[in-house]
């Protein structure tokens, strides 16, 4: 990404977090709080330079303001992106120097686990920030969110089917996993237990073994996967995997999956909606993660809380479906324009607040 892109570009403000001591070196990018702080996890992946690093936080902070303006939840688009190896390259020093910045960005950015993350890493990254979520322990902690995204990606699958099939049942149905980590394996389960038929992937082949022995799961290679034959392919590893190539070729007839930025490209949702693939939009149908994690942060004692968020993100994704079938558009289409509409009502309603003090 370069300095000319970045400046068309509405993000509030992107910190490059460099502490040479630790060796960390990150993005943290907040996009638009419009409607409260910023929240989004932090990802911790090899990438190849530190533009492709900038340009995932700030893809993926744009996607968390949509994500949060949709579950009607009061926070702004925020993500972090630590660059190295999770697996080889992740130190306590490093993920303390990460929580140093969060801090010193007080409170405009909330932390929390994305890929490459755990529990265990933000308890690290506590020891220098109260503004972490996604904790193991204490009062309000919500731990792991993955199975709150796994919920409601395969809750939206059956109401895609519905629309798209006639029947909400996944029995019997072919549905293509990509990424066997902590969604997607829990998505396949879930899928299992309704007695689907799943094809999968994962270049770690210790998860393709269990899904494979687990839940039955017919394993194909990373290049298959996207363009399998199956009913439904769920992306579930990282962004971009839908691009014009992929898009032409996929047998799919709905994609509906927990992974962000699943779009190479945002046209790409009209070539699919063109060939009549009902493309659930990945911010909507994935907030499950963020519903979670708002829980700690907005400390919710409730335990019906989560419950209610997630009925009312289901009826959100069904009003959209409705909208998208019924004015011809593409879902992402129609639900681009609630997010605009949701935000300029924020604004007018701030505005008005401002002029009447
Ligand atoms: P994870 O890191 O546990 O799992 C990702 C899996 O994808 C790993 O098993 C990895 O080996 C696999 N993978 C990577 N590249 C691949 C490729 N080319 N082909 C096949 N498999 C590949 O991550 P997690 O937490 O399951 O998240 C999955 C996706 O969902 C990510 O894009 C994440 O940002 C998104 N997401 C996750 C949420 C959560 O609650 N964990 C919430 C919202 C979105």
């Amino acid at each position: 990404m370069h300095i000319e892109e970045i400046a068309t570009r509405t993000h509030e403000q992107v910190l490059f977090c460099d502490d040479p001591d630790s060796g960390l070196k990150a993005f943290i990018a907040v996009h638009d709080t419009t409607l409260g702080p910023g929240l989004g996890g932090c990802r911790m992946w090899h990438y190849d330079n530190a533009q492709q690093a900038l340009a995932d936080a700030m893809r993926l902070s744009a996607g968390m303001t949509a994500k949060a303006a949709l579950a009607s939840l009061p926070f702004g688009g925020a993500k972090g992106v630590i660059m190295g190896d999770s697996r080889t390259e992740k130190t306590p020093q490093k993920l303390r120097a990460f929580g140093r910045f969060v801090e010193a960005l007080n409170g405009a950015y909330t932390t929390g686990e994305d890929v490459g993350m755990s529990p265990r890493d933000m308890a690290v990254v506590a020891e220098e920030t109260t503004h972490v979520t996604g904790l193991d322990s204490g009062r309000y902690a919500s731990g792991d969110p993955s199975p709150v995204t796994a919920e409601v990606v395969y809750r939206c699958m059956k109401l895609a089917a519905a629309q798209r099939f006639g029947t909400p049942d996944l029995g019997g149905r072919r549905v293509a996993v990509q990424g066997l980590g902590h969604v997607g394996m829990a998505l396949t389960a879930r899928l299992r237990a309704e007695k689907a038929e799943i094809l999968a992937a994962d270049v770690n082949p210790a998860a393709t073994d269990r899904a494979a022995t687990e839940f039955g799961a017919t394993i194909l290679s990373p290049e298959e996967i996207a363009t399998a034959d199956a009913d439904i392919f769920a992306p579930c590893a990282l962004g971009g995997v839908l691009d014009s190539e992929t898009a032409a070729a996929l047998r799919a007839r709905i994609v509906c999956g927990a992974a962000n930025n699943q779009l190479a490209a945002p046209q790409i949702a009209e070539a699919l909606f063109a060939r009549g693939v009902l493309y659930c939009p990945d911010y909507v149908v994935n907030s499950g993660g963020l519903i979670s994690v708002a829980s700690e942060v907005l400390r919710i004692d409730d335990e019906t809380w989560i419950d209610g968020r997630i009925a009312a993100a289901l009826d959100v994704f069904r009003d959209l479906l409705t909208r998208a079938a019924t004015e011809h558009l593409a879902p992402l289409t129609v639900a681009e324009r609630m997010v605009a509409s949701i935000l300029a009502e924020a604004n007018r309603q701030s505005a008005r607040q401002a002029a009447e003090q």
